[in-house]
């Protein structure tokens, strides 16, 4: 081949290569604006568990596990978890990627402390915490954007610190899948990421986690919900420490 056709197809190449890039960002940006529609109806009228005691579960294997005050809530939506682990007594940094949640929580809590803040973006926190812990958010993330999130996330947790997801996975092998009419809103398509265990283990340890644990979800309402049922869906917890 000459020199210029080599040239040409590194050029064609490496275009394509952005391209790819930019659609798994542009997924991220698509599902941001469907959670930005779906805000207010997702929050419901007022403060209140759906699942308390599987909220109270999580919250609790979580804190076992966390050695230190400082915890940042990952996609915290309207900010229920995040009201508890302050009610506890935890330094707790409520944040999503909708403004639209955290207006929510601002009005809800107004002494929490509430930021922007987008997992698939690089840090910019620029602060470190003991325990990071996200409930049916990291679900959402494109999943080829999986292990760059997770590194992001290694890096704003303090050396040791327990990062804490929960997830889901089908046992019919389904990966992904979109959920049309999301929160009632006809125009919101909503993306959910399946992962099996060993799948998210090996991207947490190349995001350079260690002492990857897994947790059952004990039974709760999600077990009743057709969508889930008819896909196979179970959820789980997982856990894993920065090095
Ligand atoms: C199913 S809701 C769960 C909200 C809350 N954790 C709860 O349990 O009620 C998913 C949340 O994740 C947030 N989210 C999804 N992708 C995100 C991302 N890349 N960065 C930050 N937040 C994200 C959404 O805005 C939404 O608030």
């Amino acid at each position: 081949m000459r020199a210029s056709h080599l040239n040409k197809a590194l050029a064609y190449l490496s275009k394509l290569e952005q391209w790819m890039t930019s659609l798994k960002y542009d997924q991220n940006e698509i599902n941001k604006e469907g959670w930005e529609k779906v805000a207010l109806a997702y929050s419901g009228d007022s403060a209140s568990e759906d699942d308390p005691n599987l909220r109270e579960f999580a919250r609790n294997e979580f804190i076992k596990r966390l050695d230190g005050k400082h915890v940042l809530e990952v996609g915290c939506g309207p900010g229920t978890d995040a009201a508890k682990f302050h009610e506890l007594g935890f330094e707790v940094l409520a944040t999503d990627y909708s403004s639209r949640f955290l207006d929510v929580v601002r009005e809800r809590y107004p002494y929490l402390k509430v930021k922007l803040f987008d997992m698939v973006q690089p840090e910019s926190l620029h602060q470190k915490f003991d325990g990071i812990y996200g409930f049916g958010s990291f679900i959402h993330i494109p999943r080829e954007l999986c292990c760059e999130s997770l590194r992001n996330l290694n890096g704003i947790l303090k050396r040791g610190g327990v990062l804490c997801l929960q997830l889901i996975q089908s046992s019919k092998g389904i990966e992904q899948y979109y959920i049309d009419d999301w929160a009632g809103d006809p125009q919101c398509s909503m993306l959910f990421n399946c992962y099996a265990p060993v799948e998210i283990e090996a991207q947490l340890r190349l995001a350079g986690f260690t002492e990857v644990e897994f947790l059952t979800m004990p039974a709760s309402i999600y077990d009743e919900i057709p969508r889930l049922i008819e896909r196979g869906i179970t959820g789980y917890f997982v856990f894993a420490r920065a090095a």
